[in-house]
């Protein structure tokens, strides 16, 4: 049997088309699906209805589903999950809504487990060790080969205390989940984690591509195939520029392209920035309010984006 696994799709349809292309030229028979599939990129109600008329579809929801039913305010810190809630069509919804967070199975003679994110297997201190804003920091020569990232993740799944003893408790089996989007796959003896990486916003300091992960299951073998399709975001950002999404969400839609662009994290550093800028002209209201979040970005911006507020440990 061959898998598609695909995960963090974020509202990015034209990323999508080419994961599912790619996919069905490969001979996928059933499709995995991670989490997070709106929210980012405005094409959220072309990519549902398309990820739910797959054939053999398993799916499960991401932490970005829960933000659709933020009570909206006039801040701009949440303004794209508020354009996006107030876009997103019912039955669409209805879908994400009906998804569970996790989702356990066994398939040709194999166990299989399926959660957003490697902290629902191995603990919530494995999502904060593999979350993304520390890879700006450490691969500033980015991009990165993904040998070099396979290896260096190995090595920091072995160095964790007591890492022998959580996978001897861990059921055997093939444990798939996403949220860092960054595209990883580390086999210890009969235990598999498999991240596809994002579909539509990849954050792994590699070359930006629509990412998604073939696996073969065939008599008790497991064979992984990385798939990275490249292409180029400049027509994808002039489109999105054109979109509601931009007049609604002028600031997360520029952090979102400063992502696409350099294929690593800006969010968490420009809300630490932001943070201080308030602070700074002592402005106490939370969640920020587009005067002061604008303003942070443009100071941020001429500053030249600095890294701040996160540290690699
Ligand atoms: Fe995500």
């Amino acid at each position: 049997m061959k898998y598609a696994i695909i995960a963090d799709v974020h509202g990015n349809m034209p990323a999508l088309k080419l994961v599912l292309e790619d996919a069905q030229k490969h001979g996928t028979e059933s499709y995995l699906l991670a989490g997070d599939y709106s929210i980012r990129a405005p094409w959220f109600n072309d990519v549902i209805p398309t990820l739910r008329s797959l054939p053999n579809v398993r799916a499960i929801c991401g932490n970005e589903e829960k933000y659709l039913h933020l009570p909206k305010g006039e801040d701009a810190q949440f303004a794209i999950c508020y354009w996006a809630a107030s876009r997103m069509q019912p039955d669409n919804l209805a879908w994400l809504d009906s998804l569970p967070e996790r989702m356990d199975w066994s398939e040709n003679g194999t166990d299989f487990h399926m959660a957003h994110a490697l902290g629902a297997f191995l603990g919530n201190e494995m999502t904060r060790l593999f979350r993304t804003s520390v890879l700006a920091l450490r691969y500033p020569d980015r991009p990165i080969t993904s040998e070099r990232f396979l290896s260096d993740n190995r090595k920091l799944m072995e160095s964790q205390p007591n890492f022998e003893e959580k996978l001897a408790a861990l059921p055997e089996g093939i444990y798939i989940y996403g949220h860092n989007h960054a595209q990883s796959h580390m086999r210890f003896g009969n235990h598999l984690f498999l991240n596809p990486g994002s579909c539509g916003h990849p954050l792994d300091c590699m070359q930006f591509a629509a990412c998604y992960t073939l696996l073969t299951v065939e008599n008790g073998e497991w064979l992984v195939e990385e798939r990275r399709i490249p292409y180029d975001p400049t027509p994808l950002i002039e489109t999105v520029k054109q979109s509601e999404q931009y007049k609604a969400a002028p600031v997360w839609t520029n952090l979102v392209f400063l992502d696409w662009t350099t294929c690593s994290e800006h969010m968490v550093y420009f809300l630490h920035y932001a943070e201080a800028y308030a602070n700074r002209i002592g402005d106490n209201r939370r969640p920020f309010m587009p005067d002061t979040f604008r303003a942070a970005f443009e100071e941020w911006e001429k500053a030249g984006y600095p890294l701040i507020g996160e540290e690699d440990r």
